[in-house]
């Protein structure tokens, strides 16, 4: 196959999803929108892609992150939005001398497949057209531009603000994305805002291009979610079912059970391990990895975060962790950024970790706060023990060695260091370091006085 160049309309104000925001930025299974269909042409190596962006584009550039970076990826602006068309005109410049098929993708259709792309480019190669529409069959077309074709070639595409009644009831839609050769650019120049909407409708380039003789076709995706388009904040819900629904069976397909589907929340990017459990309204949000054998028990939430074989979450909240075997987090615990649970770790209910390293074994199984913490291997931290880490203005760091005994409501004032095999009496403050092997008391001692009768 020759080589292609991809242009990314995505400058539309976005006006039906009523938002402050751009509408590619939106995320879909924790994605935004435009990431989603640069990820599809990626892998199909086209020579440019070029991104036509326009209110706050520097936010849908700080959205993109490391992809602005790819060698083939370029900008474009749009400063007043008239229209489709109007945008595939930003990126002439920078396609100006370029010969190639030009395959034109719409920001706010994410779902496309490299497969399906590959094999528009194909077609259109093929049988040599000017344009080939990617369509689909839609059992509600509503809201789409319609195919009106003739035989297999393609005679126009009329907007949904413009068909007639008979015209509505067309099921083949445009999923506007779009092969052009280098004879669109001609084609642009003629666009005229004749429409509902007085916009430069790129749809209209089909007709032009036929009426100077081109060729114009089109090719059907399977099933109407690749090129489902999403413009309201409804059609981004409905998207995310359909991605969740896909994931989850998946999940079910590779040996992950999944007992009740309808109320759990996979991230499509997700892995899971053989035979991991997840129970009711668990969400498992984007770049989590999760061993064999896990179970993750209701409410919990996990992202950015890696957890290994045989773990047991059950209603915690666990946000970039790093998190070994065997481990047993909650019922209700909250594991924050940058800590790490080793082997065996236990962390019980009402305790929060934050930046912390937690060796093997250790258990910090009741009401605890440990922040910018080491706790060494087997270390027993009780209840209610805390780590007071901030003085205000800086955080400190505590050091507990491994087989110490930490005893109840015990505070750390850090920084301090506490040796091996200490034990720290309950309701201790600590605010020296203790050398390994030592009984430290740091507590008002308990006075016996006579107890008064008070008398009415
Ligand atoms: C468009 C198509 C419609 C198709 C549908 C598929 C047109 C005229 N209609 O309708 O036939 O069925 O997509 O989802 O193209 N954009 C700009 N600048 C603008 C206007 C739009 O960059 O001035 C971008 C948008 O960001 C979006 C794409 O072009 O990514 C399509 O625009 P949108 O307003 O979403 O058009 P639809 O009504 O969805
Ligand atoms: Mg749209």
């Amino acid at each position: 196959m020759k080589g292609f160049s991809a242009v990314i309309l995505a400058a539309g104000d976005g006006t039906r999803m009523k938002s402050s925001l751009p509408k590619v930025v939106h995320k879909l299974s924790g994605k935004p929108l435009i990431n989603w269909v640069i990820d599809s042409l990626l892998p199909l190596k086209p020579d440019n892609i070029v991104l036509v962006l326009g209110r706050q584009s520097e936010l849908v550039e700080k959205a993109l992150g490391a992809l602005l970076k790819e060698p083939s990826v370029k900008t474009a602006y749009q400063k007043e939005r008239k229209g489709s068309a109007h945008a595939l005109m930003q990126a002439q410049k920078t396609l100006k001398n370029y010969r190639g098929q030009i395959l034109v993708l719409s920001g706010d259709v994410p779902l496309i497949k490299s497969e399906t792309l590959k094999g528009l480019l194909k077609s259109n190669a093929k049988k040599g057209e000017a344009v080939t529409v990617l369509g689909a069959t839609a059992q509600e077309p509503y809201g789409y531009g319609r195919i009106i074709k003739n035989g297999s070639s393609l005679e126009k595409i009329v907007e949904e603000k413009d068909a007639s009644p008979e015209q509505k009831e067309i099921k083949e839609i445009n999923g506007g994305i779009y092969c052009f050769s280098a004879d669109i650019w001609k084609a642009l120049s003629k666009i005229k805002p004749d429409n509902a909407k007085k916009e430069y409708y790129l749809t209209d380039a089909v007709e032009i291009l036929k009426n100077s003789g081109k060729k114009a076709g089109f090719v059907l995706a399977d099933g109407g979610y690749e090129v489902k388009g999403i413009n309201s904040r409804a059609e981004l819900a409905q998207a995310e079912q359909y991605v969740n629904a896909l994931k989850i069976k998946s999940l079910l397909d590779s040996g992950v059970t999944v007992i009740a589907p309808n109320s759990v929340y996979v991230s499509s990017d997700a892995k899971i391990g053989q035979d991991s459990v997840l129970y009711p309204n668990v969400f498992i949000d984007s770049n989590v990895e999760i061993g064999k054998n896990c179970i993750i028990r209701g409410s919990s939430y996990i992202i950015n975060s890696k957890i290994a074989d045989n773990a047991e979450i059950s209603y915690s909240y666990i946000n970039g962790a790093v998190i070994g075997k065997n481990v047993k987090a909650g019922p209700f615990s909250h594991i924050r950024p940058h800590s790490v649970l080793k082997d065996g770790v236990k962390v019980g209910n009402f305790s929060e970790i934050k930046k912390s390293v937690v060796e093997k074994n250790a258990k910090i199984n009741h009401l605890s706060y440990i922040g910018d913490a080491f706790i060494g291997q087997d270390v027993n931290i009780g209840a209610g023990a805390i780590t007071c880490n901030y003085d205000g203005v800086k955080k400190h760091a505590t050091f507990i060695g491994a087989k110490s005994f930490i005893g109840s409501n015990v505070n750390f004032v850090a920084p301090v260091k506490v040796g091996k095999d200490v034990l720290v009496a309950a309701g201790s403050t600590i605010t020296k370091d203790i050398p390994s092997g030592k009984l430290a008391i740091a507590r008002a001692r308990q006075e016996l006085k006579r107890k008064k009768t008070i008398k009415n």
